[in-house]
């Protein structure tokens, strides 16, 4: 039995270092710049590319913190996740890893780890290893070689184009949208979501929604295509991407009701945009929740929380006030770190999301230390969730009108995290997904 669970856990650590110890090393002159292709030929593309979080996926400021303050001292600290101080340069700066620059230098340094998920990665991959994409087990060759899924009428004068049908699908996305922590948890899963979810089944691949086709020109020729990929790759860090992906409504059991009477309201949220879960990617971090207020004519405001169905792991769903995060005192040194607000939102709302947690069943915004998941309540491709609340109409209410409103918010970040660590505040900064109003009429 030992023996079993010795070699399993040796086989799961090693799938993630597995495709980096037997990449060959080379150098970060092999590489173009994103510029040399911008500048050449490609300017739109470059122009879209560099308003991208995968230009920035070294050098902004969150991922800059979460590596060098939380993950690089923790994998030097703990050995159970030492792989993350290469690992994470796998997606962040595929050419640190590919260089073996190891760990890069920090952003300010200005090395061409800053180039993060350049042209040159994505359009130098072939393949990936085994029959899952996930931790970047991509298959990857510089040169002259570029793949695309099509070959255009006019050609490149400076390098040859291969067609790789891989690229037109979900999966080449999956080679870094799919996470497995050291521990062998997916900490990651937005392919895997999109796989089993409905729009795979339409042959809807991520492209299609993230790089809309449009009439442009692709390159320097000048030739106007009427279906070029726009990359601009819009996600979480785009409000007008996140705006009205669920769609709220919000209905009371009566009309009319007098001061004292027990209302029951309902809201259902709709999941119409997203191909994967909401929220999904680096769930550890976002929250969503719903929020319901009653507002009477005098423009006071009842918050009213929602009520319990008794699932499993349900409290994880529901605002509080309690401490969580406390493993972040290890790579901070501090055996005495009490842990942060878990939520930091008000009491009582619905939050949909994930719970991770360390290996001592605490929750963990840590993705590499994370060694179990708790329930799962997001909202899934398509989905609708329904929630229940109960209103005590006030016995002294002196309006004649109540309305409801219902509004689901959105933020990147948990903002207790964000505050401790000096994240720059718009990466906290709430935002509404969506709002729905009912109104019912009171009657003495
Ligand atoms: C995250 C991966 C990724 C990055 C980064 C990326 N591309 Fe692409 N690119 C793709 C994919 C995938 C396609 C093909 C999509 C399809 O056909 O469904 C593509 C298509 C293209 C095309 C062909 C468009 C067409 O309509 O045939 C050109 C040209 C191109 N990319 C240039 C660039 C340049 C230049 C950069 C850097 C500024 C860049 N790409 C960065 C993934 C990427
Ligand atoms: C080589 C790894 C890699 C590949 C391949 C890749 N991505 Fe990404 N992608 C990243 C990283 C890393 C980020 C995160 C940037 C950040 O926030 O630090 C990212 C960010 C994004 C975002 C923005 C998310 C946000 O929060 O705003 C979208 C959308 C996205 N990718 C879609 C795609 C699609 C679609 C494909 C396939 C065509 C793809 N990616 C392929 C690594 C990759
Ligand atoms: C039907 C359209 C659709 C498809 C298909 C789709 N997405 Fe998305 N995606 C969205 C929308 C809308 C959002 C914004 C809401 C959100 O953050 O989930 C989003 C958000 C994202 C984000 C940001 C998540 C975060 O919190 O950082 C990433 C990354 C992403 N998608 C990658 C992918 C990948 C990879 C695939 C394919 C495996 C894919 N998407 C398929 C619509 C789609
Ligand atoms: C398998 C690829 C992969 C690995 C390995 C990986 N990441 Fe990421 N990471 C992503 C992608 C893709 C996103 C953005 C989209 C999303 O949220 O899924 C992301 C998002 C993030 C974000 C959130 C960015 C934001 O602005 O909200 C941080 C911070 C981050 N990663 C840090 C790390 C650290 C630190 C490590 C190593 C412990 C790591 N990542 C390992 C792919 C990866």
């Amino acid at each position: 039995m030992k023996k079993i669970l010795l070699v399993s856990t040796i086989l799961c650590v090693s799938t993630f270092l597995v495709s980096f110890l037997n990449t060959p090393k080379y150098k970060y002159s092999d590489f173009e710049t994103p510029k040399y292709c911008g500048t050449t030929c490609h300017r739109d593309i470059y122009n879209q590319w560099s308003q991208a979080m995968m230009s920035q996926s070294y050098t902004h400021e969150w991922d800059e913190i979460e590596y060098f303050a939380l993950a690089l001292p923790h994998a030097r600290l703990d050995e159970k996740v030492a792989e993350v101080e290469a690992g994470c340069n796998g997606c962040h700066a595929p050419l640190a890893l590919l260089t073996g620059d190891i760990p890069p230098k920090p952003p300010s340094a200005g090395t061409r780890a800053n180039e993060g998920v350049s042209c040159e990665v994505c359009h130098l991959i072939s393949g990936f290893e085994g029959d899952i994409p996930y931790n970047f087990n991509y298959v990857i060759k510089p040169g002259k070689t570029k793949y695309n899924s099509r070959i255009g009428e006019v050609g490149s004068p400076v390098h040859k184009i291969e067609v790789n049908p891989i690229m037109k699908t979900g999966d080449f996305c999956g080679i870094c949208h799919n996470e497995k922590s050291p521990y062998g948890v997916w900490v990651k899963s937005t392919h895997l979501e999109w796989k089993e979810g409905p729009y795979a089944k339409e042959n809807v691949h991520c492209q299609d929604c993230h790089m809309p086709r449009a009439q442009s020109i692709k390159a320097a020729m000048g030739k106007v295509y009427p279906d070029v990929r726009q990359h601009i790759f819009a996600g979480a860090h785009d409000p007008s991407k996140v705006r009205g992906t669920i769609e709220l409504k919000v209905y009371p059991d009566h009309s009319e009701c007098e001061p004292g009477d027990a209302l029951k309201l309902t809201v259902t949220l709709y999941n119409q945009k997203t191909g994967h879960k909401f929220p999904t990617g680096s769930v550890e971090d976002r929250l969503v929740w719903l929020e319901l207020v009653a507002i009477d004519g005098n423009g006071t405001k009842y918050h009213i929380p929602v009520s319990r169905k008794g699932f499993p792991g349900e409290e994880y769903t529901i605002s509080t006030k309690t401490l969580a995060y406390q493993d972040m005192g290890i790579p901070l040194k501090d055996p005495n770190f009490k842990g942060l607000e878990r939520d930091d939102i008000p009491e009582g709302n619905r939050i949909f999301r994930m719970p991770y947690f360390d290996p001592q069943g605490r929750m963990t915004i840590q993705q590499w230390n994370t060694s179990s998941l708790g329930v799962d309540y997001r909202i899934g491709p398509r989905e609708t969730k329904i929630e229940n609340f109960t209103f005590h109409i006030p016995d002294k209410i002196k309006s004649k009108e109540l309305t409801f409103k219902a509004t689901l918010y959105y933020q990147l970040l948990v903002s207790s995290v964000g505050k401790y660590l000096k994240v720059p505040e718009e990466e906290y900064r709430p935002f509404e997904v969506n709002t729905a109003y009912a109104k019912i009429k009171i009657i003495d």
